[in-house]
């Protein structure tokens, strides 16, 4: 190669380089790559900000500064494991995380991983997300849309429901003086106030769906009332044993756990084709244990891709709680929740 060429594949690098410096300057997610023995090797402004330490004191410090104690031991295991293994767990997939800042808060992460290697070493880049305010805009999603449904059940319960009962009455005093003249009419009066009786019925269930509980107190006997309608409804067995919730629990807490299980026994049936259905929520002190056990055909190869666990997913973090599904094919699925109220009444002000 000429002189000539030479300089032109310098200029070349050195444009490209400088392309890559300016990514990852400007880049809104944070960027950190560390080595083989997890020691930073580089973090872009984005980290800075998201974790509060300058790259200068972050690089060659090992990346479990930036995690929570119990994710800093996974890391470790993970990194070894893949090292010696060869089998991967992030790389090349991404995963919601913790980060922890400089000041010891922690806050939820999206990581995805890369793995590059420059002559014999090798190297993983991390590209992070924080996903604090989106957590917080679900939260708020769903206490919205939780919200209405409570202020349209109260509507159809209070304002359709009186209004219904009115039409009934007067129906009836209507019905007498119309027969005293015309006795003949009396079964279309009848198939008139059957009707109305009907709507009345039928918007106090649809009332009960959109607000099924509104006193945390009310717990035990609307998941009573729920499994009883599964029976009736299904021609299924739905057994439930319900503790009463411990005194202050948050209104929203209960109406959480109350929507995890309506969808759980939602799903038994619909796609386990579930016979039986266990319902079983057991409350020591403050710790709360939530499981809905069908014995259906378990989960299928290929799922659907519904909202339902999803949204289950987000309720237990809402309130707290570890949502776990173990589902076993041919033999049904469980699906539990498990929570520890916290005894800070904090906590009952943000949630409650
Ligand atoms: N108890 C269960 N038994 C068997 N399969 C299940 C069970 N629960 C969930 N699944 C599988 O997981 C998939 C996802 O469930 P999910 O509740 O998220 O969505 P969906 O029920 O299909 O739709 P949606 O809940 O949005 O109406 C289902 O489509 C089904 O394949
Ligand atoms: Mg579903």
């Amino acid at each position: 190669m000429g002189k000539y060429g030479l300089v032109r594949q310098e200029q070349a690098l050195r444009k490209s380089e400088t392309q890559v410096r300016a990514i990852l300057e400007t880049a809104v997610d944070a960027i950190i790559t560390i080595n083989e023995r997890g020691r930073i090797e580089s973090f872009n402004p984005a980290a800075e900000k998201m974790f509060g330490y300058a790259a200068r004191e972050a690089i060659g410090r090992p990346v479990a500064i930036l995690m929570p104690p119990p994710y800093r031991r996974d890391h470790q295991r993970y990194v070894r494991r893949y090292l010696e293994t060869g089998q991967a767990r992030i790389i090349g997939i991404g995963r919601e995380v913790v980060g922890q800042r400089r000041n010891g808060t922690t806050f939820p992460i999206y990581l995805s991983v890369g793995e590059h290697k420059i002559g014999n070493q090798r190297f993983f880049t991390g590209i992070l997300r924080d996903l604090t305010e989106r957590k917080r805009m679900e939260a708020e999603i769903l206490s919205i849309s939780e919200r209405e449904q409570q202020r349209l059940g109260q509507d159809l319960h209070d304002g359709l429901g009186q209004l219904l009962t009115g039409a009934a009455l007067q129906t009836k005093a209507l019905a007498a003086q119309v027969l005293t003249v015309a006795p003949a009419l009396k079964p279309q009066l009848e198939r008139v106030t059957d009707l109305i009786n009907d709507c009345i019925v039928r918007s106090r269930e649809m009332a009960h769906g959109l607000q099924p509980i509104s006193d945390s107190a009310e717990f035990p006997t609307a998941l009573q009332e729920l499994g009883f309608q599964t029976e009736k409804l299904f021609s299924i067995d739905c057994p439930v044993r319900v503790d009463a919730l411990p005194p202050q629990t948050p209104l929203s807490t209960a109406i959480h756990l109350y929507r995890i299980v309506q969808e759980a026994i939602h799903n038994a049936v619909r796609h386990g084709g579930a016979r039986r259905i266990h319902i079983s929520f057991k409350a020591m002190g403050r710790s709360l244990k939530l499981s809905v056990r069908d014995d259906g055909s378990g989960f299928p190869q290929v799922r659907g891709r519904g909202m339902g666990l999803r949204i289950m997913d987000y309720r237990a973090r809402v309130i707290g709680a570890k949502l776990d599904i173990r589902s076993t094919r041919g033999q049904g699925t469980t699906v539990l929740c498990s929570l520890d109220l916290p005894v800070k009444s904090r906590w009952e002000e943000t949630h409650g």
